[in-house]
């Protein structure tokens, strides 16, 4: 198939692309580059072994930039990656958030409809469940209360995504929960790249790891966890890619509307992830204990059997792989891309 990816230049999308080609299909990428450089995907055109991957440097809320594309291929699904995602930024920028994720999204889905196109895998979170109600996570949880206009417009957009079906059983949706992407390709040559200071942990961890920051501070340590800090249900950014290849097979199949967890049904808290990475780099990480960040949960981990049971897919690599790779990447790319085109 010919997939149009929306924030293919990103983190998850660029290693979506790589399996999509590894896979036997096609790809052409959607994005307005503000949270990416058009180099991850020169690189990952060089993975693959390809000359260039088709790109549009294009907004997914400016019909006019989408109908463009539409008109220049075949677009048989399109995996929605595309959206603001800094939690802490939407609770100070929550008109932004809505614009960019809500309108953007409905762009889309209207440019999809009117070119027949009826199949979207969507990137959603586990953000969705909020505190969640059982723990492992099945999809059946019910969905929580946000903490932040980040987690809402993934939650309102799984529903507008229900409500689209529900109302035209033509489309095949897929709604993808993912669980704490890390890791990076197993080449180096693509990764996480974050602006300005790191949000999530891994990349934190690393940027200790390379001397671009004194020492990593821990988010409480008085948690009902065993060892006081987060769990959390991290999983290899390559596995996740993989489980978009299984999904877009179930659109195939005709699923209608399926929602899935992608994780690996296994919980570390943040000092199991530090040792891992210690194991994994040979370099040690100063840490301090801070005060609890707000919003955060004390464990977050998923029952993956659904997505196994009925896509066939099932997460490979383990902690030591996703450190063992963002280290990896890190090094080999110790100030992330150079991008060079004008944002
Ligand atoms: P990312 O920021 O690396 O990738 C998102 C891409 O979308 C970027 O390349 C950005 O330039 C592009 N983009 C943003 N708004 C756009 C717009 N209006 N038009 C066109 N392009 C636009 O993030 P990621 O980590 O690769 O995440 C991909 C998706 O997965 C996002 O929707 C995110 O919310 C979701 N998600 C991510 C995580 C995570 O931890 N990384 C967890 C759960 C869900
Ligand atoms: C966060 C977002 C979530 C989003 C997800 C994407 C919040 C509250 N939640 O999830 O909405 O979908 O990213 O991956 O931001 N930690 C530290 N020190 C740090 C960074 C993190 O101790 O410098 C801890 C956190 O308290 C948490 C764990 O590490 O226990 C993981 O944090 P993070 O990587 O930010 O992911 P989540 O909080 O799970």
């Amino acid at each position: 198939m010919n997939i149009l990816v929306t924030g293919g230049a990103g983190f998850i999308g660029s290693h979506t692309v790589i399996e999509l080609y590894a896979a036997g299909h096609t790809a052409v990428v959607a994005d307005n580059l503000s949270n990416s450089c058009q180099e991850s995907l020169r690189r990952a055109a060089q993975i693959i072994g390809t000359d260039t991957i088709p790109f549009y440097n294009v907004d997914i809320r400016d019909k006019a930039g989408l109908q463009e594309i539409f008109e220049q291929h075949t677009i048989d699904a399109c995996i929605h990656f595309a959206g603001l995602k800094a939690v802490g930024e939407s609770v100070s920028k929550p008109w932004e958030y809505y614009d960019n994720n809500i309108h953007g999204t409905l762009t889309l889905i209207d440019a999809l409809r009117q070119h027949g196109c009826k199949r979207m895998i969507f990137s959603s979170s586990a953000t969705v469940y909020g505190e969640p109600a059982e723990i492992p996570i099945t999809e059946n949880c019910p969905k929580g209360t946000c903490t932040n206009p980040y987690g809402w417009t993934k939650s309102m957009l799984e529903q507008i995504l229900t409500d689209l079906y529900h109302s035209d059983s033509a489309w095949n949706i897929v709604l993808l929960r993912y669980f704490n992407p890390i890791g990076a390709h197993p080449s180096g040559m693509i990764g996480e790249n974050p602006n300005g200071t790191p949000n999530n942990l891994m990349p934190y961890i690393t940027q200790v790891a390379i001397g671009q920051r004194p020492e990593l501070g821990i988010f409480g340590n008085d948690y009902p966890t065993p060892d006081g800090t987060g769990v959390r249900d991290y999983t290899h950014v390559v596995d996740l890619a993989k489980g978009h290849v299984s999904a877009l097979s179930a659109i195939e199949r005709g699923c209608g509307l399926a929602i899935y967890n992608l994780g690996t049904g296994k919980g570390y808290s943040v000092l199991d992830v530090v040792s891992a990475f210690e194991k994994a780099s040979g370099v040690k990480i100063p840490y301090r204990i801070k005060p609890r960040r707000a919003g955060d949960i004390a464990t977050c981990y998923s029952d993956p059997s659904k997505a196994e049971k009925e896509l066939g897919w099932k997460a490979l690599n383990g902690i030591e792989e996703m450190c063992r790779d963002s280290w990896n990447w890190q090094k080999k790319n110790p100030a992330g891309y150079i991008c060079t085109e004008q944002k």
